[in-house]
């Protein structure tokens, strides 16, 4: 590349002081790369739009295979296809399972949210395809735990259930269906899950927007006031799940590579450079905390979901059970609290997903 650009450590483990970090990484250049694996990131706004805008030359992924079709027609025909399907869930089913999943652990006094949200995320998504409700625990270990064979011959024979049941659903040919199957299992459990964990995180330790919600209360009740305020203001609750969204996006930045070389503010990037486009930057644009005026919780524009032509399948669903899950777990346990420090799991080095949320741990009074 013809000329230097900054670098700089990578994001903190704080979900707070991170999304300052992202707001802020535009200050140190238009392109900044981050240490330890993170890579070149593209900070200016219209930049990281102008790419977003022109799949052509800012090829998402990395390599060359298309997750849903290499082929541009066909794999516009297989997005309308899942979108006319994931855009349809039963919505009275998806709450009442999430009903059911905190109403089991409420009387517990405590949960860790992770494994809850992994385990609705993973229902929902089961329910709406009419995949094989057996299949379900082998798939999610494959793709959540570490190591886990994704060719092992079992998983494999799940892989083709749920992709013959895709076939009854849409015109997805044989030699298609199996890879999607896969990749909706990759991109609509685990993202779907850290968003929901991220949001519950952030009712049980966010005491600015407690404070701002209620002004003049005591330290002591500072723990109950956001689910408090969710709880007396159902209202508030969509909005919030909006900028939970806006502020912890699962996916901080999605991969492209450029089919050729392409300047940047006096850098030549060469074709098929690794290049990120950071939406944890463009969403905390307008700022790094949840937006009240009024007293009222006010959503922002974010880019969570992505941009254009490759903008996400699944958002609106996967946006639904945000909302239905949060909802629900606030109705039944409006007062809790962290039951131990958050630690974010160090992102996997490669995976365009790489931000999966840790275990966050919840206790309260039953
Ligand atoms: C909160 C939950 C979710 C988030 C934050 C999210 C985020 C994203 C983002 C940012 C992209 C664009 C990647 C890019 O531009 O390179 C994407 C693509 C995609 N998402 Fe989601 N997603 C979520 C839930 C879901 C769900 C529930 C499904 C479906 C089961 C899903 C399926 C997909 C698929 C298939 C793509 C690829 C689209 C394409 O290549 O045209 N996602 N998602």
């Amino acid at each position: 590349m013809s000329r230097k650009f900054p670098c700089v450590d990578p994001p903190p483990a704080d979900p707070r002081t991170r999304r300052q970090y992202w707001r802020e990484l535009p200050e140190h250049g238009p392109l900044v790369g981050i240490r330890g694996g993170w890579g070149l990131h593209i900070t200016d706004h219209e930049a990281i739009m102008d790419a977003f805008a022109d799949p052509e030359v800012w090829r998402p992924g990395i390599g060359d295979i298309d997750q849903l079709a290499n082929d541009p027609v066909q794999r516009q025909q297989y997005r309308a296809e899942l979108r006319h399907i994931l855009t349809r869930p039963e919505i009275p089913e998806l709450r009442a399972q999430a009903r059911e999943i905190v109403e089991a652990v409420a009387p517990q006094g405590c949960c860790e949210v992770h494994a809850l949200a992994t385990e609705y995320a993973s229902r929902a998504l089961w329910s709406v395809l009419g995949w094989p409700p057996e299949t379900r625990p082998l798939l999610i270990d494959a793709w959540t735990l570490p190591g886990l064979g994704r060719f092992a011959p079992q998983v494999q024979t799940a892989i083709t259930a749920c992709a013959r049941r895709l076939r009854e659903l849409t015109d997805i040919p044989s030699a298609d269906a199996r890879r999607i199957v896969a990749t909706l299992v990759n991109a609509g459990v685990r993202t779907t899950a850290s968003a929901i964990t991220f949001g519950l995180l952030e009712i049980a330790r966010n005491p600015q927007l407690r404070a701002h919600l209620r002004p003049g209360f005591l330290g002591l009740h500072l723990k109950t006031q956001v689910g408090g305020h969710l709880r007396d203001h159902p209202e508030d609750i969509g909005p919030f799940c909006h900028e939970a969204l806006r502020l912890d996006p699962p996916i901080p930045a999605v991969i492209r590579n450029p089919s050729r070389q392409v300047h940047m503010d006096g850098v030549a990037i060469p074709a098929g450079t690794e290049v990120r486009l950071p939406i944890a930057t463009l969403n905390t644009r307008d700022g790094a905390d949840v937006a009240i005026e009024d007293g009222k919780i006010c959503p922002r524009k974010h880019f969570t979901f992505g941009y254009n032509a490759r903008r996400c399948v699944g958002a609106e669903l996967g946006a639904l059970e945000v909302r239905l899950m949060i909802g629900e777990f606030v109705t039944a346990i409006p007062e809790f609290e962290l039951a131990a420090r958050y630690e974010e799991p160090a992102p996997q080095r490669g995976d365009p997903l790489s931000r999966e949320a840790g275990q966050v741990h919840l206790r309260w009074n039953t």
